[in-house]
């Protein structure tokens, strides 16, 4: 499927988001033929630039973070041509007028009718603003062609995520709203919808009387790297869980959804939401941990504790490590806990979904032949892996009679010999395909925020008194152990 005509307006193009992974996601549909014949990338800032200029920082931008590497100068030719530049600010009308002109001329020299894309990779506290100037300049209506994407952080809580998105919604109806949750595009996390609802076998198991327990971990061996102005308003909790691991597990927690239709999968989502057991203030400590990374080693470096990074308050009280036990109060998984995990600066970069099984009912083999060195598990694995693997136990051959823990492996790399496209190009291509099946309906944010309020109000309310509480390139701290431990589980060596 090739997108109509579009027209990619890209507000923020002189910034990092634009460079380091707008731009390279789409080149790389360019290369792979998924751009219409009729694309131009409308790039808006407020710097004095020009196209030419522009696609030379761009350049430097692909070659340094695309999955395929430096272009070649004449393809690299092909997608530059497409690019025009508009010098406008923000807060003032002008800019959107000229932008409304742009568009208006380039359909007429077209003579048809496009897809326009507005994508705002600029800061939070601009999005109103660029919503309203294009409100205003009559660049919202066509409900049909006209869509409007947005980054996370949408809002640092329930109240100012309402304002934003009351803010949009005054604009833009909600099916032209893209939010993105980048997770959502990546292979091995549209997989998992595949895995359990293109295969009979999972399916059965796939509840409380077969599972123990989940695990849903994101860590991360870097830091905050230059992002602490924002990091500092963040943490852990608003920058990873809110989103993205909340919405992994509203897919391995939703029911089968009656078709692959945007709004069938995202209502069952939404229904793993509101099942979420809600959280009471005295309760925070006994369901989540934080945690803030101390000066530590990593592959060898020495790497400064997180209150020294630059833009870091010196006595900071944010968390780069938080973990959560959450519940589903439903049929399918009354008081199985979902254990959440993600920090910066942890011992390597993994990400994976750990489904627990029960223990067998009845042991029929002797302890000593080794039946409790492995639980089996289904490790849904997203990075850097990208499979599935099974954990079980085998008999060793010979005798006397011993098991032993083995895996049985699906890899992506080995079964289909592709790269995967980076979830930037799956997001954009879809975006321009006007299909929101991936991304985050305004309920489903909602719904996340209101379930974090109260850790986000204990934690703001009552200073971390132990930070920094773990060293980098530690597993976190004591603390996320014992909120496992104290069910008598443990997170698991990631695979
Ligand atoms: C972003 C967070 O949304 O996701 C970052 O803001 C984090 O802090 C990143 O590093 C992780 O994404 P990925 O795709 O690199 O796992």
């Amino acid at each position: 499927t090739i997108p109509n005509d579009t027209l990619f307006v890209l507000f923020g193009a002189e910034g990092d988001l634009s460079w380091r992974l707008v731009i390279p996601a789409l080149f790389n549909l360019f290369l792979d033929g998924h751009l219409p014949q009729r694309f131009h990338l409308i790039a808006v800032d407020r710097a004095d630039t020009d196209a030419a200029a522009l696609a030379a920082h761009y350049l430097k931008g692909v070659t340094e973070n695309s999955r395929k590497g430096a272009p070649q100068p004449e393809e690299w030719k092909g997608f530059a041509g497409s690019i025009r530049y508009i010098k406008a600010d923000a807060t003032k009308l002008e800019g959107f007028k000229i932008l409304a002109d742009t568009l208006d001329a380039q359909e007429a020299e077209w003579a048809s009718k496009a897809e326009r894309v507005f994508y705002l990779a600029t800061p939070p506290s601009l999005f109103e603003l660029i919503a309203i100037g294009l409100g205003a300049a009559g660049l919202a209506q066509d409900r049909e062609r006209v869509r409007l994407v947005v980054e996370k952080p949408l809002g640092s809580d329930l109240e100012s995520f309402r304002e934003i998105n009351t803010a949009l919604c005054r604009i833009f109806e909600e099916r032209q709203l893209f939010r993105i949750d980048h997770f959502l595009g990546k292979e091995t996390v549209q997989n998992i919808l595949a895995m359990r609802f293109a295969n009979p076998i999972f399916e059965p198991i796939w509840n409380r009387r077969y599972v123990d327990h989940v695990t849903i971990t994101a860590a991360e061996t870097l830091g905050v790297e230059k992002r602490g102005g924002y990091y500092e308003h963040a943490g852990a909790l608003r920058d990873m869980v809110q989103n993205h691991l909340i919405q992994l597990l509203c897919l391995v927690a939703m029911e089968p959804p009656v078709s692959y239709d945007a709004d069938d999968i995202r209502n069952r989502k939404v229904d793993v939401l509101h099942a979420l057991r809600q959280i009471a203030p005295d309760d925070v400590d006994r369901v989540a941990s934080r945690g803030q990374y101390a000066e530590g080693w990593i592959h060898g470096d020495k790497l400064p504790p997180y209150r020294a990074e630059p833009g870091v308050d010196p006595h900071s009280n944010i968390e780069t490590y938080a973990a959560l036990k959450l519940y589903v109060d439903n049929w399918r998984w009354q008081d199985v806990p979902f254990y959440l995990r993600t920090g910066k600066r942890m011992a390597s970069d993994v990400s994976e979904i750990s489904i627990r099984f029960r223990d067998v009912p009845h042991h029929a083999f002797p302890a000593s032949v080794g039946l409790n060195t492995q639980p089996v598990r289904l490790v849904i694995q997203l990075n850097p892996e990208q499979g599935i693997v099974l954990k079980f136990m085998a008999k060793e051959p010979g005798s006397p009679l011993r098991l032993r823990p083995v895996d049985m492996r699906f890899s992506y790399k080995e079964a289909f010999q592709v790269d995967s496209p980076a979830a930037y190009e799956t997001l954009l291509w879809d975006v321009m395909l006007g299909d929101a099946t991936l991304f985050m309906r305004a309920d489903q944010v909602e719904a996340a925020w209101k379930l974090l309020m109260p850790i986000l109000r204990v934690w703001a309310e009552n200073p971390a008194s132990d930070f920094p509480n773990y060293a980098a390139g530690s597993w976190g701290p004591e603390s996320s152990d014992l909120l496992v431990a104290c069910d008598g589980n443990s997170w698991l060596a990631p695979t």
